[in-house]
């Protein structure tokens, strides 16, 4: 398999594409924990000024924890989804409250979090801690499955289970948290749900979908 060259591809092309966006220039793991359940289910451009928001009104966990429900569900107005704010107010008040305001630093406890999956413990380790642990949203099912050719349907838990295998094998020593952020960037910028630009693809060369006429019907996902 082409693994080397994947990741090595995607170092290279990600800092001359990559969008400059505020969550990525901080190991804070507050302030990425709080990126990351914003941006759940949310398009970066409509995630942006909340996560602003929030972060003026509560710079720190401490401060979000102390803060009145009704607040934060005001500030959260719009964003939809609003179990996700909930779960904000009380994640905060577990790390203050049973972890005396430090974010767990490790895969395994962060899944023990409020509101936090194993995408987001993923996130957190990676960007805030460099652990090397392979983060899997939809951008990466989907650019998985068209380079490798993998064609099991990503809503299977056999799916989820096959792909974050191969991520995690996938996943550099060197610069696992940079890999992680290249990955979903990738996905979110060039190998995109609709009309990708194959002809301009650093990875066209190994991309088995490509190669097949196989682009517009992978990744796999079965209606629900
Ligand atoms: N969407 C979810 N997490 C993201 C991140 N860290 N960077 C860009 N888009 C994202
Ligand atoms: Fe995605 Fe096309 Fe590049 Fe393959 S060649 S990785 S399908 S953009």
């Amino acid at each position: 398999m082409n693994f080397n060259v994947f990741a090595s591809q995607l170092l290279l092309w990600y800092p001359q594409n990559k969008r400059d966006l505020p969550w990525r220039n901080t190991q804070n793991p507050y302030i990425i924990w709080l990126s990351e359940i914003i941006l759940q289910q949310t398009r970066v451009a409509q995630g942006l000024p909340y996560f602003e928001k929030f972060v003026s009104y509560y710079p720190s966990v401490q401060d979000l924890a102390k803060a009145p429900t009704e607040e934060i569900m005001r500030l959260w107005q719009g964003l939809g989804y609003y179990s996700r704010a909930r779960n904000l107010h009380e994640c905060a008040k577990q790390v203050v409250n049973e972890y005396r305001g430090q974010f767990p630093s490790d895969y395994k406890s962060l899944l023990k979090l409020k509101g936090v999956g194993q995408y987001t413990a993923a996130a957190i380790a990676s960007f805030a801690f460099k652990e090397k642990v392979a983060v899997v949203d939809g951008n990466v099912f989907r650019v998985l499955s068209r380079y490798f050719g993998i064609e099991t349907d990503i809503s299977s838990s056999q799916g989820k289970k096959e792909f974050q295998e191969l991520a995690n094998k996938l996943i550099p020593k060197e610069h696992p948290d940079e890999y992680n952020q290249a990955i979903m960037e990738f996905g979110a910028l060039q190998c995109t749900p609709k009309k990708p630009d194959c002809d301009n693809c650093p990875l066209l060369d190994g991309c088995f979908a490509a190669k097949h006429q196989m682009v517009s019907s992978l990744p796999v996902k079965e209606k629900k």
